[in-house]
């Protein structure tokens, strides 16, 4: 097996998956700030099965991006099996397989962090995925904790944990694990419960990556420092400044980063929006509104800029707007 997880410096500084948010363009700008692992949307193994183009588009990257990790979801063993066959022969790195979604349409299949109620289940879904691939590695992604079905959701010992997800893939070739150390009670907020992801660090035998509220290089090193993990994830932290990376590593070697001024925030912006352009075409702008109104979030003037920016339609707009 090409294991590429065991080759990367450690810590691992790696963009964690957002659908609508972690596309080629955004992936790109990460990358040039430092990511050292990419992870794409995630993809249906269904969809990717049945050869929709759609979603064999959503997940297409550049060859600079590497080593990039795409992630599956679906509730089939089989599916599992062949879309992992089918990303291996596009030329990703990795496959991940995620068990953390909480939203209604991936849970309502029988998908995503729903699965983490059943442990076995999830591990004859990784076997799949593990015997589906000749030579890259499979990894997960997994939550603190789920509570069972029909339980109090306030009585610890009614819910699934990450540590049990991990004792029942143990005997299974998973090279990683990223963990958000959130509960699917609290999918987005609050604490990230640091004890339980320093556990699956002590009980997995591969690479951990630690994940949850990491927004500043202070936080990264603290979630490194509180858990010993083999790397950090961030998600929301690099919305709208993925110099985030840039910045960590910075901390970590000299202990102080620079921060970003406005003028590099535009030029910037403007550079993510000429990539979006380049590999989505014209709606490629439309989906960059979002990015604009993150990159201005916090400077002078950004609620004028926003309500301007969100109504983009083309490269030429956005470079009037951002040079007023
Ligand atoms: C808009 C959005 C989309 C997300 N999509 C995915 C996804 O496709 N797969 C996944 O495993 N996690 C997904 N996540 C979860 C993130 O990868 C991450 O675990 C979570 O946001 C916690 O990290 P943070 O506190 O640094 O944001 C998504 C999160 C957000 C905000």
């Amino acid at each position: 097996m090409t294991n590429f997880w065991a080759e990367l410096k450690k810590p691992i500084i790696a963009l964690a998956p957002m659908a609508g948010v972690t596309d080629a363009a955004f992936r790109l700008v990460c990358k040039d700030f430092g990511a050292d692992v990419i992870y794409t949307e995630f993809a249906s193994t269904n969809a990717l099965v049945h050869g929709n183009e759609a979603t064999r588009k959503m997940i297409a990257f550049d060859p600079g991006e590497q080593p990039v990790v795409c992630q599956i979801f679906g509730s089939d063993p089989e599916m599992y099996g062949k879309a992992a066959g089918i990303l291996e022969e596009m030329g990703f790195a990795g496959v991940d397989i995620n068990f953390g979604c909480p939203a209604y349409k991936v849970v309502a299949h029988g998908g995503g962090v729903s699965l983490m109620r059943d442990p076995k289940r999830c591990a004859e879904l990784v076997q799949a995925a593990c015997e589906g691939v000749k030579s890259i590695p499979v990894s997960i992604k997994i939550r603190a904790s789920i509570c069972k079905e029909n339980c109090d959701r306030k009585d610890p010992a009614n819910h699934v944990t990450a540590l049990d997800l991990v004792d029942a893939i143990k005997h299974l070739s998973v090279a990683a694990v990223m963990i958000h150390g959130r509960s699917y009670e609290k999918p987005f907020d609050g604490e990230t419960n640091t004890d339980v992801i320093r556990q699956v660090k002590r009980a997995f035998k591969g690479i951990v990556i630690a994940n949850g509220g990491i927004y500043t290089p202070e936080d990264a090193k603290r979630m490194l420092d509180e858990t010993g993990a083999d790397g950090v994830g961030l998600a929301r932290g690099v919305r709208g400044s993925p110099w985030l990376f840039k910045q960590i590593k910075d901390y970590l070697a000299t202990g102080a980063y620079k921060e970003f001024s406005w003028e590099e925030r535009k030029q910037l912006a403007l550079k993510h929006s000429a990539a979006a352009l380049k590999t989505k075409g014209g709606w490629g702008i439309v989906e960059m509104r979002k990015h604009l109104a993150w990159y201005v979030h916090g400077t002078p003037h950004a609620a004028r800029l926003r309500a301007q920016l969100v109504r983009v339609k083309t490269l030429k707009d956005v470079e009037t707007i951002l040079a007023e």
